[in-house]
């Protein structure tokens, strides 16, 4: 007699198709804080990269696995998204996008949230910016939501405004538009430069810079002088204009020499550290058009322009004084469905 043989098959949880999307880092060129209060500033998007997928789920769980800033396994229930509940602070943009996403647009389904970046959170690149668009883009694919370029903006800015509390959106202007950007306080202007790579050196100063801190500080520095520091900020506004002009000149020189002077601007703000100085001025000597911080101060990265017959010169300095060198180009792709 034939012996017959069942096969018993585990019911498997069914595989739901992946959305992943990639939102490009960034690096502040010109008019950090000014652009705080309403003044205008220059950006730039750079070619690493932060990549966020989304998968439905057959449940009702929201989990997160966001290695880079220590979260594996985190998870929650999606009906818990409006409540106020103790996220760990890596996966607080992650959860302000869903919560603001599942809002306007509802959310039917558990989903498995994965983050990998290929730059670390410390260097200021905006890591929190390029999640919280690349989460809201992932939502919208796979909900089928058309979300433009605008609105996708106007979303996660609300999602960073709630987080956070305070900054001007330019970030998140680079993660979507991507390329090199003149952009005003909230997106009143938000426009990409014609112009190619720039000729421009990294250096980090080893030491991760708070932003929110450094916001308030000058917040703080204002309101005790304001005279002062709106003078700044006029002159910083001129500053930043001029600048657009000569970059799309290519006059690399010329905007140079205008970092320079929006580093002097910087220090008078009182967001320059020893560190960072000591990097811009091992630039400066070893021959570069001009070097300034990029971003919030306290640390961070510091940039410069240089010619391609100083660019070694100028790298080794850098590194000569501390710094670490990072191997980023600019003028990179926004935000993209990979
Ligand atoms: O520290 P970063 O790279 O996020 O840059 C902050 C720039 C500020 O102008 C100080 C704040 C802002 O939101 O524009």
């Amino acid at each position: 007699m034939v012996e017959r043989r069942i096969a018993v098959v585990e019911p498997k949880e069914p595989e739901f198709r992946r959305f992943k999307v990639s939102a490009p880092g960034k690096l502040m060129l010109f008019g950090e804080h000014a652009v705080v209060y309403g003044r205008p500033c220059l950006i730039t998007a750079v070619d690493q990269r932060m990549e966020v997928s989304v998968q439905p789920k057959p449940n009702d769980l929201i989990e997160i696995g966001a290695p880079g800033v220590g979260i594996t396994g985190f998870k929650m229930e999606l009906d818990r998204l409006n409540e106020s509940v103790e996220t760990p602070a890596g996966a607080r943009f992650l959860i302000a996008s869903l919560r603001n996403f599942s809002k306007k647009f509802g959310l039917s389904s558990g989903l498995k949230i994965e983050t990998k970046s290929e730059f670390s959170s410390e260097f200021g690149f905006g890591s929190s910016s390029a999640v919280t668009v690349g989460i809201l883009k992932a939502l919208a694919e796979f909900s089928e939501i058309k979300l433009d370029d605008r609105q996708l903006f106007d979303l996660s800015y609300q999602t960073v405004r709630d987080v956070q509390g305070v900054g001007s959106g330019f970030d998140l202007a680079a993660a979507i538009f991507g390329g090199t950007i003149y952009f005003v306080t909230g997106g009143k202007e938000i426009n990409s430069l014609d112009i190619g790579e720039l000729p421009l050196v990294v250096g980090y100063s080893g030491i991760k810079a708070d932003t929110s801190i450094l916001v308030r500080q000058v917040a703080d520095f204002r309101q005790q002088n304001f005279a002062e520091a709106e003078a700044v900020f006029d002159q910083m506004t001129f500053l930043t204009q001029e600048a657009r002009r000569f970059l799309e000149k290519r006059d690399w020189e010329k905007a140079g020499q205008l970092m320079d002077t929006n580093q002097n601007l910087l220090e008078l703000l009182g967001v320059s550290t020893r560190k960072l100085s000591v990097l811009i001025e091992s630039a400066r000597k070893a021959g570069a058009y001009g070097a300034k911080l990029s971003g919030a101060g306290g640390g961070d990265c510091m940039i410069t322009l240089v010619s391609e017959e100083k660019r070694g010169e100028v790298e080794k300095a850098i590194g000569d004084a501390g710094g670490k060198v990072l191997k980023v180009k600019t003028n990179a792709r926004g935000v993209k469905i990979e």
